[in-house]
């Protein structure tokens, strides 16, 4: 290791300043270290154990020669020790401390050494250990750990840059904030529950039944309270040197604690649970939270890839995940209705969960999910809240364009923004109507995300002629025309999913349906209702696929929705020569469902029709598949929506058959795909996804016709956006997937 220190001086020696030279010592970074400490004890120990080189109980002596001092005292006599080492320090010398917290140190700093002194960098490990002391140094303690440093304006690079080293030598990972961010974060973070923790181990250890509650105090006191037995000195100096941001998180805090008493005093238990379940999601997101940001972007995705092996003939017969369409519209209605909205066999996939989240931000009491179970609390058309951040919708297109039309109906300002992907995708088909209707909206450049919808504009109803067939597009400027003067009216150039119009039928709100052309009036209103989801077609698609590519094949899909604005691929796939039934028909809440046994077939290429391509839209990437396998040439045509969806489906496809050997073109508007016929099969090689889901999972089902080589499917984390178990049922049901995590 090139870099290296000449001399550092600790001043106190606890277990945070030790650890950390030891670590540098052991890692060759350092020559000499010189110690102080308030305790004899303390310094002989440290030397003995080799962590220091030397010390003194003159801690003038002890810094005099120093390229780089570590104050690593409680925070309170930090002002001190700097007003004493101040006559001795050495003209180039760097300092640094680890407190946590940075603005008392920062008024320290400029009043001893003057308010330009650039030599001075503030830091703070976020590591620790209940054990204390020079005995409990610990030379890879901060290895993976974070250390926040907060360097002000005029801090000098190469200070900053000599303690940057110092502590990434030590294995952390330095992140930098602004000093009173760190303490306002910090504040939220740590000094409260601490705070907390303290202030509850007090009260019941004050009150008569103690020696009970200790006795019986097993899981919830335990672990809410294990931080009270950390050190009370250091924590009296946190309390007092961050006062104030304390004081202001506490307030918050007490003032939450008050609605939640008021709500048990009176048995209100609709905000009990609304308490209890944000908190629990909260909880259950925990690494992507932010103090009272409920939902935010994930912090670093972990990259899945998918080894894809020749798997067997898929047999069995079984469910896939719950329709991502409906399921995102059961959680809209049902806020917005009047009473309690009871949902079985929602999808706990990521999009739909992003709606869930964001109606939760909106101050909506959503139980669940629990095993597809949800049940929501209508706060009706009016009752929705303005969210106290923006909205997070991830990589989900239908939140996004099916809430700009409800947000646009509301007195509040919204923004939403969403991943890498979705911050690709064109929004300018739903603000040009929402405009159109007198919303104020505004998008990122090329009409991109974010979004941000200027509450509190009055919406009139329009006449729409959708310029494209989208479903999404017909339910934003639907959903805008329930709060919109006098009526809504859309036509679209071909049937496009129709779930939207169904679902408000079936909570009672009056729509009419005449050809192509929807229309409906606002001033009703929603009465809740039971929603139970069908299985996703969408979903069941891979595996319609799979088992016809597969020889031997035989499974049946359960309770799949048959909205016949959906039903392209079985159509498709009957007209290639597919071997499906459709059994069992049956109606559950306003939409066809069915089961669907599917037998291997030799498919043949064909001209895919062009109007069934709406009623197939998200089916195509499994169907290039299909088409790879027939006999003979596939054409698609007429259908470049694929190119403004998760990616740009043809492109992504028409790369990842080319890569394992399939003869495939790409069109404007479609593909023309050479078929290897019932002799070939799919050679090895890496696909990439663009982290779309349908991507990774038509390759997924590619390989089961796959050689010797494996198919190395990259970015395949966003599967979880429509279908969580999807490795589970395709290795279940004769597929050969492993999962590589980075
Ligand atoms: C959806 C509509 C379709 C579809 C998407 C879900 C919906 O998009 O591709 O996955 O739930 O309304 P478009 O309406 O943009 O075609």
């Amino acid at each position: 290791m090139s870099f290296c220190i000449n001399r550092i001086a600790v001043v106190g020696l606890g277990l945070i300043g030790c650890s950390w030279v030891k670590g540098l010592r052991q890692r060759g970074c350092v020559k000499q270290i010189s110690g102080y400490d308030r305790n004899l004890d303390s310094m002989q120990l440290a030397q003995q154990q080799g962590i220091i080189d030397s010390y003194s109980d003159d801690i003038q002596q002890v810094v005099r020669d120093a390229d780089l001092v570590v104050v690593s005292v409680p925070i309170l006599a930090v002002d001190e020790v700097l007003r004493t080492i101040a006559p001795a320090i050495a003209a180039h010398a760097v300092l640094t401390d680890v407190g946590s917290v940075k603005g008392s140190v920062a008024a320290s700093v400029a009043e001893i050494f003057g308010a330009d002194f650039n030599r001075f960098v503030l830091g703070h490990p976020i590591a620790g250990s209940e054990r204390s002391g020079v005995t409990a140094a610990d030379a890879d303690l901060y290895v993976n750990h974070k250390v926040i440093i907060t360097p002000q304006r005029h801090t000098s690079h190469q200070a900053l840059a000599l303690v940057r080293n110092a502590w990434c030598a030590v294995g952390a990972d330095v992140e930098y904030m602004a000093v009173e961010h760190h303490d306002e974060v910090l504040a939220a973070t740590s000094h409260l529950p601490h705070l907390l923790a303290y202030s509850l181990v007090d009260t019941l250890a004050n009150s008569h039944e103690n020696k009970e509650i200790f006795n019986y105090a097993a899981g919830g006191f335990r672990d809410f309270t294990r931080i009270a037995a950390s050190s009370p000195v250091m924590w009296r100096d946190i309390f007092s040197a961050n006062k104030d941001q304390i004081l202001k998180t506490l307030d918050l805090f007490q003032h939450d604690l008050k609605f939640l008493r008021q709500a048990i005093e009176e048995d209100d238990t609709t905000q009990v649970m609304g308490v209890l379940t944000r908190a629990k999601a909260a909880r259950d997101h925990f690494s992507k939270i932010l103090a009272r940001r409920a939902y935010v972007e994930p912090m670093k995705a972990t990259s899945i890839t998918y080894r894809a092996q020749a798997g067997k003939a898929l047999t069995g017969s079984f469910r896939v995940p719950g329709d991502k369409s409906i399921s995102h519209r059961s959680i809209m209605l049902g806020s917005l209705a009047n009473g309690t909205t009871e949902v079985t066999g929602f999808l706990e996939g990521e999009d739909a969960l992003a709606t869930l989240q964001a109606f939760r931000d909106m101050g909506v009491v959503i139980e669940g999910p629990h095993r597809g179970r949800v049940t929501i609390h209508g706060v009706g058309l009016h009752g929705l809240q303005a969210p106290p951040n923006a909205l997070y919708v991830g990589n989900s297109g239908t939140t996004i364009r099916l809430l700009s039309g409800l947000m646009a109906g509301q007195a509040f300002d919204v923004e939403m923004s969403g991943d890498e992907s979705l911050s690709k995708r064109p929004m300018g088909r739903v603000a040009d109507p929402l405009r159109a209707m007198g919303a104020v909206v505004e998008t990122a450049e090329n009409g991109r995300p974010p979004l941000v919808i200027k509450g509190g504009s009055p919406l009139k109803g329009i006449h729409y002629d959708l310029p494209m067939a989208s479903a999404q597009v017909k339910s934003c400027v639907l959903l805008a025309g329930l709060y919109a003067d006098g009526e809504t009216t859309v036509t679209e150039p071909a049937p496009t999913r129709d779930h939207t119009e169904r679902m408000l039928k079936g909570f009672g709100y009056p729509v009419q349906v005449n050809g192509a052309t929807v229309s409906l009036k606002s001033g009703g209103e929603l009465t809740a209702t039971s929603i139970d989801v069908p299985a996703d077609i969408s979903s069941a698609a891979f595996f319609m696929v799979a088992a016809s590519i597969m020889p031997g094949s035989d499974i049946t899909l359960e309770h799949v929705g048959i909205n016949p604005t959906r039903i392209g691929v079985i159509n498709i796939l009957k007209a290639m020569g597919g071997n499906l039934e459709v059994l069992n028909e049956r109606e559950v809440g306003g939409e066809p469902v069915a089961d669907i046994r599917i037998r291997s077939a030799q498919l043949k290429g064909i001209h895919i029709p062009e109007d069934q391509v709406p009623l197939a839209i998200d089916e195509f990437p499994a169907l290039f598949i299909a088409a790879a396998c027939a006999e003979g040439e596939t054409i698609l045509t007429g259908a470049e929506e694929l190119r403004v969806k998760e990616s740009d489906r043809i492109q992504a496809m028409v790369d990842g058959l080319v890569t394992l050997g399939v003869d495939a073109k790409g069109t404007d508007d479609g593909a023309v795909i050479q078929g290897f016929g019932s002799e070939g099969s799919f050679g090895g090689g890496e696909i990439v996804t663009h982290h779309d889901h349908r991507i990774a999972m038509s390759f997924a089902v590619a390989s089961l016709r796959g050689g010797d080589e494996p198919v190395m499917i990259l970015d395949c984390a966003n599967v979880a956006t429509s279908f969580p178990n999807f490795v589970e049922l395709a290795n279940g049901a004769g597929m050969n997937l492993t999962v590589e995590e980075a």
